[in-house]
């Protein structure tokens, strides 16, 4: 990865190739009869073979699929990566990588993750004989005290979430690679293959919720893992037919052609999330705002070391309680009131009775996940129109700055 000036706030310049490789990377139509420009969706469940074991390289479409195949390839290109896998929704993904590991084994996981990544470590996971510790991946010293010598995966998010920590993968990977036979696993959902890349950063395994903004269009549950490792690779291969948690060849289709427009949207995303931040860091009705972006984030200068931008994902605290935030979030009109990221519309949600409901509260407390907490998506709308929005909003829910009780 080149190291670089970025004329505005000094990001890594953004990755060679990029939007060429979005593409064109997997989709040349030499491999299919028709030299069709555009993948087909391919929805045979069974392929003809020659003779006995002789085939075109597809059997059976949970271990291989054309239109999947094409989709890995272009994700494999784009985050540098020799191999992609694809699964029928992220936390499909997070359970193959599990099954890496075997009963008895450790996972050391960043305490401020995605809220369904947190259950499924510390309530199905923990059932299967793996145990999690959860420790704040920021502080280098606190991950290596946890790393013990049953400890085989360490899992990370970052931008963490909802609190939006932005954690050193390349500090992280060095921390966990002194323990030997120890996998760092990045979930890379909010950055996109765009904004980050894990594995040039010394990652063993990048992860995507693909619902979000590698497909971008709010219309499919799909996960990716890419990885280097041959080894990984090839257990991860194994696991990802006889798991058999594989996605349709229509979402594969439909996320192969939201990657083409990936860099042009995680641009707007930026843009209009740098606007959202700025008004809402200047409005008094706010008390604070976490976004990557800003100098004003702890790990600012983290963020600009490694990665080309920020996605267009904003936490904020309104001031007051539960109800000015409730009514700060049913007053919003342009912005739906949902859970998910990443599409190109703009949503705002309630971590702590919607997307974190499941980490147990005082969990969520001691993390920042307070009643006035609010988690934004800023999607690719005018961004005067989110402004208004939310300027109309605050003003409803912070009357005059009175506090409701
Ligand atoms: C950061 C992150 N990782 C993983 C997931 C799980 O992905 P999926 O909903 O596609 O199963 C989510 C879902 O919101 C997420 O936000």
């Amino acid at each position: 990865m080149e190291k670089g000036k970025d004329k505005s706030a000094g990001f890594l310049p953004p990755f060679k190739n990029f939007a060429t490789q979005a593409i064109h990377a997997g989709q040349d139509p030499e491999q299919w009869k028709s030299l069709a420009v555009v993948p087909p969706i391919s929805l045979a469940t069974t392929f003809k073979q020659y003779a006995p074991g002789q085939h075109s390289g597809f059997e059976y479409s949970r271990c291989g699929n054309p239109t999947r195949d094409c989709l890995e390839k272009a994700v494999a290109a784009l985050d540098g990566a020799k191999y992609c896998l694809a699964y029928a929704s992220g936390l499909a993904a997070t359970l193959n990588i599990a099954h890496l590991l075997k009963a008895g084994d450790n996972i050391v996981c960043t305490d401020d993750v995605y809220g369904g990544t947190n259950r499924y470590f510390s309530k199905m996971a923990s059932d299967m004989g793996l145990k999690t510790v959860f420790v704040d991946c920021t502080k280098l010293e606190s991950l290596d005290a946890a790393i013990t010598p049953q400890t085989k995966l360490v899992w990370i998010e970052t931008p963490t979430n909802p609190m939006l920590k932005v954690i050193d993968i390349q500090a992280c990977a060095k921390v966990v690679h002194k323990h030997k036979g120890v996998i760092l696993a990045v979930d890379n959902t909010f950055m996109s293959a765009y904004f980050q890349r894990p594995l040039a950063l010394g990652a063993d395994i990048c992860m995507y919720s693909a619902t979000k903004y590698m497909n971008g269009h709010s219309d499919v549950v799909m996960g990716l893992v890419s990885v280097n490792d041959d080894a990984i690779h090839e257990r991860l291969r194994l696991l990802q037919y006889s798991l058999g948690a594989v996605p349709s060849p229509f979402d594969c289709y439909l996320c192969n052609r939201g990657l083409k427009t990936l860099p042009i949207r995680m641009k707007q995303h930026y843009q209009n999330a740098l606007a959202v931040a700025q008004f809402l860091e200047s409005d008094p009705r706010v008390e604070k705002v976490i976004f990557p972006g800003l100098p004003s984030h702890p790990q600012f200068e983290v963020t600009k070391r490694q990665c080309t931008g920020c996605p267009g994902m904003i936490s904020f605290y309104i001031k007051g309680n539960l109800t000015n935030a409730a009514t700060f979030l049913k007053n919003l009109k342009l912005f739906a009131l949902a859970e998910s990221l990443g599409g190109y519309e703009s949503l705002a949600e309630h971590p702590a009775i919607m997307t974190h409901a499941s980490v147990p509260k005082a969990d969520r407390e001691l993390l920042g996940i307070t009643d006035t907490l609010i988690r934004m998506s800023i999607g690719l709308e005018d961004s005067e129109d989110l402004l208004e929005d939310l300027a109309q909003a605050l003003k409803a829910a912070v009357p005059d700055f009175k506090i409701c009780n």
